[in-house]
């Protein structure tokens, strides 16, 4: 599907974010076809920004009708979504993208996948970085070896959540470092920040040190004692890139090639600059767009659940490790972790 003036989309959940999939639909031409809330201000939201689109309180309603479009959206929060899924599944649906973090706990991440693998439904999960021009180049330039491989990969999330950001940045660790995740050790921050989402959920921030098949080290902070801007710092054999993703801040540099030739113990060797061009700013509604095209196109990359089956191991095993005294423990996670539930909003 080149254009998607013809695609026809259903969205469940018109919050703040549901609203993002309203206008990035928009934004691509698409038809949105069904809207479900189960309040009434979120779906008049919804329906202010779509009109015309036929409108549900119920899932059972909505799901029937929803099984009918291109693409269903599902932007409730992640509590509810595992039994959305596998409802739109029943009625029939055959592509749907749905919100990170994907799951609360890994046994319904687990099945939601294995039902759409089984069914031969396409299941993608909104992390949008993937998708995106500016990422993707970026990975290719790590994949061209000119900076050497990728060895490091330091991010740093102000007080938002291992579920909420974490889910993001374990994924573009995994991106970028592509390489399998193998062990994790982390802590759990114990400030209790409220959600800001509510007090129902619950989503604690923290560290952790992930070691990677390949040797490659990840490490996230969302520790929820500083409030500034993330950042992503990637080390190579020879290179160093600094992302400042929010203000479109990219930097890369590199040893020169007569220094590439001395050893690695020369850290003094200068680094310079690697000509990096910006295709697109860091806008959410832009980037949620990109992954609905995915989607609608049916690209390979757009089934991602196993990857995000990875990512929620490495969240849930944070939770592991620290309250076995912060131990390194192995991935994938045992079964008896399955049913570790975390209240994510
Ligand atoms: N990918 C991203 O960059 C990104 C950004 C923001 C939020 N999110 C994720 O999107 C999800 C939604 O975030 P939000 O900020 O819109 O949350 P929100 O709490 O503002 O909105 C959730 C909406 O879902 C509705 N809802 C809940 N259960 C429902 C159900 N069973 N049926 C129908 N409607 C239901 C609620 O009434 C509410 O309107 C969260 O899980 C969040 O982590 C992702």
């Amino acid at each position: 599907m080149t254009s998607f003036r013809d695609a026809r989309i259903a969205i469940i959940g018109l919050g703040g974010m549901g609203v993002r999939h309203v206008r990035a639909s928009r934004q691509l031409g698409a038809q949105i076809v069904a809207l479900c809330d189960t309040r009434g201000e979120a779906l008049e939201a919804g329906l202010g920004e779509a009109p015309g689109a036929a409108t549900y309180r119920s899932l059972s309603d909505f799901a029937s009708a929803a099984s009918r479009a291109d693409l269903v959206s599902v932007v409730t929060n992640t509590s509810t979504r595992a039994k959305i899924l596998m409802e739109l599944l029943r009625a029939g649906a055959r592509r749907v993208l749905t919100e990170k973090p994907f799951s609360t706990n890994l046994a319904d991440a687990h099945a939601v996948t294995a039902a759409y693998e089984q069914a031969g439904a396409q299941l993608t999960v909104n992390t949008y970085r993937q998708f995106c021009d500016n990422h993707i180049r970026m990975r290719d330039l790590l994949r061209s070896g000119t900076l050497g491989q990728p060895r490091h990969i330091a991010i740093h999330s102000a007080s938002t959540g291992l579920g909420n950001m974490g889910s993001v940045f374990f994924d573009l660790m995994n991106f970028y470092l592509d390489s399998r995740p193998v062990e994790v050790t982390g802590a759990i921050d114990r400030t209790g920040t409220p959600s800001v989402r509510g007090p129902q959920f619950r989503d604690p921030g923290g560290w952790a040190v992930v070691r990677y098949e390949n040797g490659a080290r990840g490490f996230l902070d969302s520790s929820e004692d500083t409030g500034v801007p993330y950042t992503l710092h990637l080390v190579t054999t020879y290179g160093r890139i600094v992302i400042d993703e929010l203000f479109n801040h990219w930097k890369v540099s590199v040893r020169s090639e007569v220094d590439k030739a001395r050893p690695l113990t020369y850290y003094p060797a200068p680094l310079a600059d690697v000509s990096f061009e910006l295709t697109h700013g860091y806008d959410p509604v832009q980037m949620t767009g990109v992954a609905m095209a995915a989607a609608l196109n049916g690209l390979p990359d757009a089934a991602n659940a196993r990857q995000a089956v990875t990512v929620m191991e490495m969240i849930i095993a944070v939770h592991v490790s620290d309250a076995a005294g912060r131990v390194p423990v192995r991935l994938p996670l045992e079964g008896q972790h399955h049913a570790l539930d975390i209240p994510f909003a």
